[in-house]
């Protein structure tokens, strides 16, 4: 704990930093005084300011203490949110979308591109303990097939975790999935027809995009703001004039913004879907990994009529490995789950009894714990260091909680380009092509955060950032 301890103290004396407690110039707590005053270790107080050092908060002077560098009004400016013509449109497949996912696990270290979790935490060594542990014993194998609505221990687990997002329903209006993706597609399959229009927020995630073409289905774009995503005027205009069959929609801490839809936007939303008799699919699958507070809450949780279909899985809080996810396809359920018998039959039965057991054991929550908070300081440092090695004119999503930060570049940047000379040299982003169906995003990446720093991938960065001035400066 030792080592979040210190963390967090960086963190508090940061926000002060931000909040103009300390100001530039001046001289912050000596060491002793805030391990006094904190009643932490000289140590950990020692390890705080070497946080604040090496982000560029504070600087040290000899025989002086520690002095407060710069102030957060060179902090990065938010995206604009960019204009879409509001209409519907066949999407075509993006072979660059498959190379990216193709390569998510490749050059470990220099990789930005792929929306996964830090899969060293020791939650790791967890699942492998109870892999081991449960496939001894024998259980769940030998048995046949799983029920198709799948582990009721894992069900039970999803409704007592719902909660939290304000979501109360019975293990029972659950079916698990393989993953999220596999989540939304059977949502898909219950509800849509090729042809049919599916609203999504733009910029979108390409996986969704991908799933949506494969279907011989049509996108609407409806842009999202970096902070409170979908737009509902957007939505409702379009809704006016095109009969979309049903909104699919990443509520919280959205893929690529960031973004979180208010409260009172999701019940504004819901009113809409409500007045044109449609459903909503919600991905919520970053919705527990919020950076602090409480989680926020889903669609579901104001579902008026069982109109929300809720998705998720544990591929973003724990291992995309694991494939296990579920859905809550309320009046849709009957659909949902004949889509996935005819379709699949059963989820295998092991990575669910794992994943239960790692809930009901509170080991989840433990690691969520620690994974947010490291996620929050990663998100930060991220940010630092683009703001040290990227050009000025960058603009950077400020999440309050998941896995990734989306930049725009002055539009002369072409990020498509960016992506082929980084992946020459084993480095990897997400090129903002990949989040639009009418060539939106050009000139916009996506990075990942989750993976602990190490010099090798600051170093990325910093190559990132001096392939990112050279286009700035020929053009
Ligand atoms: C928004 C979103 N939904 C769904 C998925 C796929 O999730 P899963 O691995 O659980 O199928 C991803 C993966 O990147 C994602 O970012």
């Amino acid at each position: 704990m030792e080592s979040l301890l210190y963390a967090q103290l960086a963190d508090n004396l940061i926000e002060h930093i931000q909040a103009g407690v300390y100001k530039v110039g001046e001289k912050m707590p000596s060491v002793r005084a805030l391990a006094k005053a904190e009643q932490v270790s000289i140590a950990t107080v020692n390890s705080a300011y070497a946080i604040l050092e090496d982000r560029g908060w504070a600087e040290a002077r000899p025989k002086s203490g520690y002095f407060v560098k710069r102030s957060s009004q060179s902090s990065i400016g938010l995206p604009s949110q960019i204009k879409v013509k509001t209409r519907p449109r066949a999407v075509t497949t993006k072979e660059l979308a498959l190379e990216v996912q193709r390569e998510a696990s490749s050059v470990k270290n220099r990789n930005f591109s792929c929306a996964i979790p830090d899969l060293k935490l020791s939650i790791a060594s967890v699942i492998q303990k109870t892999f081991t542990r449960l496939s001894r014993a024998g259980s769940n194998l030998g048995e046949g097939y799983d029920a198709t609505e799948g582990l009721f221990d894992l069900r039970q687990q999803v409704a007592r975790r719902g909660i939290d997002g304000g979501v109360h329903i019975s293990p029972e209006s659950i079916i698990t999935t393989v993953g999220a993706q596999n989540a939304i597609s059977l949502a898909l399959r219950a509800i849509t027809q090729p042809g049919d229009i599916i609203a999504v927020e733009s910029p979108c995630y390409f996986g969704l995009l991908q799933m949506i073409e494969a279907f011989g289905l049509k996108a609407i774009e409806i842009p999202a703001d970096s902070e409170t995503g979908m737009s509902v005027e957007a939505l409702k205009l379009a809704l006016q004039q095109w009969p979309i069959k049903t909104i699919l929609c990443i509520s919280t801490f959205s893929n690529p913004l960031g973004c979180t839809i208010p409260d009172e936007h999701k019940k504004e939303i819901l009113d809409l879907v409500v007045e044109h008799d449609i459903c909503l699919i919600e991905d919520d699958i970053y919705g527990e990994l919020q950076f602090e507070g409480r989680r926020p809450k889903t669609f579901k949780a104001f579902d008026p009529d069982g109109r929300v279909l809720w998705c998720s899985s544990v591929s973003k809080t724990m291992d995309p490995q694991l494939r296990v996810g579920w859905i809550a396809p309320g009046r849709y359920y009957d659909e949902v789950l004949r889509q996935k018998y005819t379709n699949y039959l059963a989820s295998p039965s092991l990575p669910q009894a794992v994943t239960a057991d790692v809930m009901s054991k509170g080991l989840y929550d433990r690691h969520l714990r620690q994974a947010r908070l490291l996620y929050k300081q990663r998100s930060e440092q991220l940010r630092d260091f683009a703001r040290l090695y990227f050009p000025e004119e960058t603009r950077a999503s400020s999440p309050k909680g998941g896995l990734v930060t989306w930049f725009e570049m002055p539009k002369k940047v072409d990020a498509t380009a960016l992506y082929h000379q980084c992946r020459e040299l084993d480095i990897r982003i997400a090129p903002g092509e990949l989040f639009s169906i009418s060539g939106l995003y050009k000139n916009y990446f996506r990075l990942n955060f989750a993976n602990e720093w190490s010099s090798e991938r600051e170093a990325a960065l910093k190559t990132i950032g001096e392939h990112l001035k050279q286009a700035i400066h020929q053009a």
